[in-house]
């Protein structure tokens, strides 16, 4: 563990010190979270329920005096990279500032003692969802597997003929969604990219919205080896005195499936509720053939391509010999990591693996580059020509390319 404290004298305005959060602290620190993302203020009643997945396990705060101001918390995961392999990771699941304590190095500091953290606990790479896209480059962060957003016209939209359709959907009953579908998901979350959800991640982001007291839709995909995918959806009314007539909108939060047979049911379901104009979802698989399987791919809009998930390589030796690479002559690459400079240093990457060496770089990049190369989303032939990788020989860079390719997208699907 390092020595979690700072003193975070930016300027001469603000001075404050960065430690672990303690049991007496969660409830603040949730509160400071909260406010900084303008979320509605958790009554005592939802916190009695739900502050479960708030541990002080892993939680950094800010504090001027006993008073928190910033806050960085993660809860431990695994990932899925690029062959199979499944990877201890560092899920950042909370970060804010106090609004009048911001642009003061309050963040810098929050994430310089994460990161270390991080790398002392043995954890290869940390992963987060971004508020913006500017903020976490600068400390190794990169963008590393898209999402789509995407609405499909209803009642127009139509699945083609040879969509297969095998298999039954049944919706569950409430109690049913909280029991079944944690088991479920981990069967089936296997695409790079997607993380192993903890139990405590369960009460907030499913339960609350499909159990008992929530207002969420869960049907469930069975095929001939039983159940094979699920959707969480959310039915959101657009019928108003000028539009007494108009259908309501199927957002959907959670779409898994096992097999593209699975996938298509779950679409074919969503497709045939009646009395709705649209069916909304947001950071899909950017590869989703969703227009392919439509008789007119106009009715499936795609509305916005973002990113998803971003990472950061904290072990850069072990999550480069994590994953699998295609066949190509192997390449060395450069990387520059400024906050963690253990990291700093030349890698072969080949189909045989990936470790440490002393030869000429072939592509030089920072660990945040590194973090949008890793999962096969980006191709370093389109990092070189965005100005992220530098290299001398095209042949290096084609030979990059075909060795971090991946067939399927890398995709995240869980929100945290
Ligand atoms: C994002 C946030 C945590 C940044 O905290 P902060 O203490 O102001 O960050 P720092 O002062 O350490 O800033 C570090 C650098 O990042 C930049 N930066 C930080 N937040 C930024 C933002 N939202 N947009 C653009 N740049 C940002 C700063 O300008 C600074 O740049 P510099 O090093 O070139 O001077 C804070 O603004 C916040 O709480 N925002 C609302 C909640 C939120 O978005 N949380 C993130 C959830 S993923």
């Amino acid at each position: 563990m390092p020595r979690p404290v700072a003193d975070g004298k930016i300027g001469s305005m603000t001075a404050f010190d960065v430690r672990p959060v303690t049991e007496d602290e969660r409830r603040s620190t949730f509160d400071l979270l909260g406010r900084s993302l303008h979320s509605n203020r958790v009554s005592d009643e939802l916190w009695s329920r739900f502050g479960v997945s708030w541990p002080a396990a892993h939680k950094f705060g800010a504090f001027d005096g006993d008073t928190p101001i910033g806050i960085a918390s993660s809860f431990d995961t695994d990932i899925t990279v690029p062959g199979g392999g499944v990877l201890p990771a560092a899920a950042v699941d909370g970060v804010g500032v106090r609004a009048d304590r911001t642009r003061r190095g309050v963040l810098t500091e929050l994430m310089r003692v994460q990161l270390a953290d991080v790398a002392a606990r043995g954890l290869p790479l940390a992963v987060l969802h971004a508020s913006e896209p500017t903020i976490y480059g600068r400390f190794g962060y990169g963008s590393a597997a898209l999402g789509k957003t995407i609405r499909v016209a209803r009642p127009a939209a139509r699945l083609h003929d040879r969509v297969p359709l095998a298999g039954e959907v049944r919706m569950l009953t409430p109690d049913e969604a909280v029991k079944e579908i944690p088991g479920l998901y981990h069967r089936i979350a296997r695409r790079p990219g997607m993380i192993g959800r903890p139990p405590l991640w369960w009460p907030v982001m499913h339960d609350r919205l499909a159990g008992p007291d929530g207002d969420h839709v869960v049907a469930v995909h069975s095929g001939p080896d039983g159940d094979d995918g699920f959707v969480v959806y959310e039915t959101v009314s657009r019928r108003s005195l000028e539009a007494p007539d108009e259908g309501a909108v199927l957002q959907v939060r959670d779409l898994h499936a096992d097999s593209p047979v699975a996938r298509a049911g779950l679409w074919r379901f969503l497709l045939s509720v009646d009395l709705v104009s649209a069916v909304h979802a947001r950071h899909r698989p950017v590869d989703e053939p969703l227009s392919a399987m439509l008789t007119d791919h106009r009715h499936a809009a795609t509305l916005a391509v973002e990113d998803d998930l971003w990472l950061r390589p904290v072990d850069v030796a072990a999550a480069l010999a994590a994953r699998t690479y295609r066949a190509a002559d192997p390449v060395v690459l450069a990387v520059t990591d400024r906050l963690l400079p253990a990291n700093t240093g030349h890698y072969e990457v080949g189909p045989d693996g990936a470790r440490r060496t002393g030869a000429a770089a072939d592509l030089t990049l920072d660990v945040d580059t590194l973090g949008m190369l890793y999962l096969g989303e980006w191709s370093a032939t389109a990092l070189v020509q965005a100005g992220r990788v530098q290299a001398g020989d095209p042949a290096a860079v084609a030979r990059a390319d075909e060795l971090f390719t991946t067939i399927a997208a890398p995709w995240c699907g869980t929100h945290f």
